[in-house]
């Protein structure tokens, strides 16, 4: 699956934007409150909007450090993918539960320096594991090449005990990697920068799916 990143587009045109990528899979909305990442996006009014203008499933990256005080409104809005950073929240179990009970799908976000170990307890239950391949708070940068070993690590142990858990991977992909994530064991490629930064975000779209 390809996820488009509106952090990339161009808001004052958002409606022709988010058109422009229908050929994509899912849309990825990265939600940062300027505490937690170095970064301040957007927030339920633009959401509202977004969710107006397409059909396709949004996908909604917590970078904020109380993810918990989201998720009602999110799944309101009508939100379909939720995801949150380990560390923000003492009771990711809980609120892994909570997201399912609002009837979303959840996934937890692991930073570059976090280890997949973390997932040991909770990957049973998880719909998704959002790995990123930068430092979050920005779009525009560079892979981190140990990432890639990451997602092959990701993909044995869920393919090993036959979970359902889809792997997301998010940050400096572009259509000179793409092959090598999808290859890793990604399901699905986040893009900001690449995507909306092309004169053509279908052909775009189309390159990362190889
Ligand atoms: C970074 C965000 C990413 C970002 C990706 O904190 O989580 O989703 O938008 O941007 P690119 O594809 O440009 O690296
Ligand atoms: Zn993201």
């Amino acid at each position: 699956m390809i996820a488009p990143s509106v952090l990339s587009c161009d808001f004052g045109r958002l409606r022709e934007e988010i058109a422009a990528v229908e050929s994509a899979d899912v849309i990825h909305l990265d939600i940062m409150d300027g505490h937690y990442v170095p970064n301040l996006t957007f927030g339920y009014v633009l959401l509202e909007k977004i969710r107006s203008l397409t059909s396709l499933p949004l996908d909604a990256h917590l970078m904020v450090t109380n993810p918990a005080s989201y998720v009602e409104r999110l799944a309101k809005i009508g939100v379909d993918w939720i995801s949150f950073h380990q560390e923000c929240e003492f009771h990711s179990h809980r609120l892994v539960q909570r997201i399912k009970e609002l009837g979303v799908k959840a996934g937890l976000a692991l930073n570059p320096a976090v280890p997949l170990s973390t997932l040991e307890c909770i990957l049973p239950d998880l719909d998704y594991v959002l790995l990123m391949s930068v430092n979050p708070g920005f779009s525009g940068q560079s892979f981190i090449p140990a990432a890639l070993e990451k997602v092959r690590a990701l993909r044995n142990m869920i393919d090993t005990d036959k979970m359902a858990a889809l792997i997301e991977i998010d940050g400096g992909v572009n259509c000179d990697n793409a092959a090598r994530i999808r290859d890793a064991g990604a399901d699905i490629l986040v893009s900001a920068s690449y995507i909306f930064g092309s004169s053509n975000y279908a052909a775009a779209i189309k390159s990362l799916r190889g």
